[in-house]
């Protein structure tokens, strides 16, 4: 039996990354994938002509949106056991460039998407009595790196996760944090233009490279299977030992 036959697995930020790579890896063993994007075309496009994966355009700064995609995925699919919340933007500029208007958007996407991620999830999973969820941070929560307005947004991502771990795991549901370092997705595509930057980057991972998007959804995988039963609150950094200098 394949670990995800019967489950049905909602992940956000699916058209792109790593979270396409998660809805390939889910769907590979035996997962019903909801894979929600605000980009519809690329969700479209990539999963259209998938039987197990069903594709939904969310916005997830939408408290309405959220309730209108959950309640598809429920009608239609029968419950959601597992929610990655992995949608997110990142920004290069630092804390004396960046406006309020863009402060406000990272906080939106990264942080209160998050939120009304796992407050829509859990009123399906509190009825359940389990569920698993796995919020992606990053590796830029955890030390200072000059990215402050993404470090923030991605500060309270490790925050609510912890608090929400402590407080439903009475009711059969785990949450957990992934933390990665610089990943290869198109959200890292600039780091193209300058050779140096990458050569500076893998100097200072331990392993001596960049990670890749199976990197993070073979964890994400893990934690929220039942093989992780008995982990919640955990922190799990995958940045090829960069942080651990
Ligand atoms: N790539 C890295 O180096 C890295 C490092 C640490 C953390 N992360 C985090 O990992 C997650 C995935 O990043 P990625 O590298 O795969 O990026 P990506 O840009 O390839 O994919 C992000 C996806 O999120 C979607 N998205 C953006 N805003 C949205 C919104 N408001 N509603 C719904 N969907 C939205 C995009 O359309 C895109 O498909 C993000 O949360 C990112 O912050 C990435």
């Amino acid at each position: 039996m394949k670990r995800f036959e019967d489950k049905v697995v909602f992940i956000t930020g699916g058209a792109s990354g790593m979270g396409e790579k998660m809805v390939r890896q889910y769907s590979e063993e035996g997962a019903k994938v909801v894979a929600a994007d605000i980009n519809e075309d690329a969700l479209n496009e990539k999963w259209g002509s998938f039987d197990n994966v069903m594709t939904v355009k969310l916005n997830v700064t939408s408290d309405e949106e959220w309730a209108t995609a959950m309640k598809k995925a429920v009608d239609q699919l029968g419950s959601i056991d597992v929610l990655v919340n992995n949608a997110g933007i990142s920004t290069e500029k630092g804390m004396n460039e960046i406006t309020i208007e863009d402060w406000r958007r990272l906080s939106d996407i990264n942080g209160f998407g998050t939120f009304l991620g796992m407050k829509h999830a859990l009123e399906y999973m509190k009825e359940a009595k389990k569920g698993s969820i796995v919020n992606i941070s990053s590796y830029t929560a955890l030390i200072g790196m000059g990215v402050n307005p993404y470090s923030a947004s991605k500060g309270s991502v490790r925050a609510i996760s912890k608090a929400a771990a402590a407080e439903f795991g009475q009711h059969g549901i785990r949450v957990n944090a992934i933390f990665p370092g610089v990943i290869e997705t198109p959200m890292t595509k600039s780091l193209e233009d300058s050779q140096e930057t990458v050569n500076a980057l893998i100097r200072m991972t331990p392993l001596q490279r960049l990670g890749q998007p199976e990197d993070i959804a073979n964890a994400v995988l893990f934690l929220s299977s039942d093989d992780a039963s008995y982990i919640s609150g955990a922190e799990l950094v995958i940045d090829g030992g960069y942080s651990a200098r």
